[in-house]
């Protein structure tokens, strides 16, 4: 069931996903040569905290780190470790926050140092993909708009889509219905409605759509070691068009 939030339970998501933008912009300044990915983790975890939030990612499934953070050919869902990040290394950082039992969620991928000419464009390009599927986003439009913008940016630049994680809606659990996939159909799939909430999250590889999951039952890596990137924002559907929860 796809639930339509008051307005009173959209402003509170408003807090949740400003959390969310706030702590990527303060972790952004950290993401540099030499850091760890627990180090980061801890930082954004304290940040959440002290803004009235809890990390919504935490505890789920057992998920034991506050955020995830995937390098290079990490898709999504990378556990917080001692790695060191490395200079021309991208990391995908997802970050999710609880405020008052609302959540809000959002993914970016960030350059460490100097990165190739190939991996900027890889996250030009899913940023991109990003936007073109929230732009298809208002009353009446359909899931399988979203994903049919995605895919067709994908489509575009040659990049594999991935296909076993889609997007969600997003309410008092961080994954509620509908599934919103990064591939599709116009006009097939749910209806969209004023005061749905969703979260639009493209992972495009620079390779072969594939993707396997690591022994730690978390890391979903692309099956041929391509890099992958992630961007996701929160947003809540409006008559004629969306407003993102989570603006960095
Ligand atoms: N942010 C992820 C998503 O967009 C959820 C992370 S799942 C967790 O769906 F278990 F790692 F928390
Ligand atoms: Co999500």
């Amino acid at each position: 069931m796809i639930k339509i939030k008051s307005d009173r339970e959209i402003e509170l998501m408003k807090k949740a996903g400003k959390i969310v933008g706030d702590t990527h912009n303060y972790l952004k300044k950290y993401i540099k040569p030499g850091i760890t990915t627990k180090e980061l983790d801890k930082l954004a975890n304290d940040f959440i905290i002290k803004n009235g939030a809890s990390p919504s990612f935490k505890g789920y499934d057992g998920y034991p780190g506050s955020i995830c953070t995937s390098i290079n050919d990490e898709v999504v869902h990378g556990i917080p470790s001692n790695r060191k990040l490395k200079e021309g290394d991208i990391i995908s950082i997802d970050i999710g926050a609880c405020y008052m039992g609302y959540h809000g969620d959002s993914a970016w991928t960030y350059p460490v140092g100097k990165i190739s000419k190939e991996l900027e464009d890889l996250l030009k390009h899913t940023e991109e993909s990003l936007f073109a599927g929230l732009s298809a986003i208002k009353e009446g439009a359909r899931i399988g708009d979203i994903g049919y913008n995605v895919e067709s940016v994908a489509k575009k630049y040659n990049l594999g889509v991935v296909k076993e994680l889609v997007g969600h809606g997003v309410g008092t659990d961080v994954h509620e219905d509908p599934d919103v996939p990064n591939y599709g159909r116009k006009g097939t799939g749910p209806v969209l409605k004023k005061g749905m909430v969703i979260a639009v999250e493209p992972m495009l590889n620079l390779g072969s759509a594939d993707v396997a999951i690591l022994d730690d039952d978390w890391t979903i890596v692309t099956m041929d070691s391509s890099p992958s990137a992630h961007f996701e924002h929160t947003v809540v559907v409006t008559s004629d068009g969306y407003q993102i929860l989570t603006e960095r």
